[in-house]
């Protein structure tokens, strides 16, 4: 089972950055930080003869490392109540690889967010668009779990987490160790 951390975030070391690594203490993983790729915006090329696809970036790079993977942790900072821009933009490509049949099914995803201002209630859409894309694409959607924190070393410090972080550790747990 290979394990696979998505940071959304643009800090690297961040709250993001943290939450990952304090979830995956235990378990071997990799990690991609999308702030040290370059992503174009997807194109829509459905009414051209282009093909669906878009070779000038680091997009099929990235897609090598998330095919090898069984379990795939998404983690994004709050950002004006949705994913970041960095994220929204890695999952807008999934549309070129899903119109070249890539393999989606099977991976099962796991979503972390951190935020600011009351994130366990405002930002629900963020879950509601990653449940729905892996619904679409037949990826796993697992659960989410949403921790407060804003200063870059609150998660490094914090003390416990809410429960819905153990749960989510728990499944993925079962599934890897
Ligand atoms: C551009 C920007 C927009 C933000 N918008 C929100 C927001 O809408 N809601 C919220 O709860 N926090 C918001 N925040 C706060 C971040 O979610 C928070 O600082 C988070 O811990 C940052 O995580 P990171 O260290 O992994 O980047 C925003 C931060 C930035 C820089």
């Amino acid at each position: 089972m290979t394990v696979l951390f998505i940071n959304g975030s643009p800090r690297q070391h961040g709250n993001t950055a943290a939450l990952g690594e304090r979830f995956l203490h235990d378990i071997p993983h990799d990690t991609l930080n999308l702030g040290d790729y370059h992503l174009n915006f997807v194109q829509d090329f459905r009414d051209t003869d282009h093909p669906q696809m878009d070779a000038t970036d680091d997009y099929e790079q990235l897609m090598k490392t998330f095919a090898a993977a069984d379990e795939i942790i998404l983690g994004t900072p709050v950002y004006w109540y949705a994913m970041t821009g960095q994220l929204k933009v890695f999952m807008d490509r999934w549309f070129d690889s899903y119109t070249n049949d890539f393999d989606f099914s099977h991976k099962r995803v796991y979503l972390l967010v951190v935020g600011a201002d009351q994130p366990q209630t405002k930002a629900l859409g963020i879950t509601q668009a990653v449940q729905h894309s892996c619904e679409w694409l037949q990826m796993h959607f697992e659960g989410t779990a949403t921790v407060t924190a804003d200063g870059p070393d609150d998660v490094r410090n914090m003390a416990d987490f809410p429960s819905s972080f153990w749960q989510l550790g728990s499944r993925l747990r079962t599934r890897v160790i």
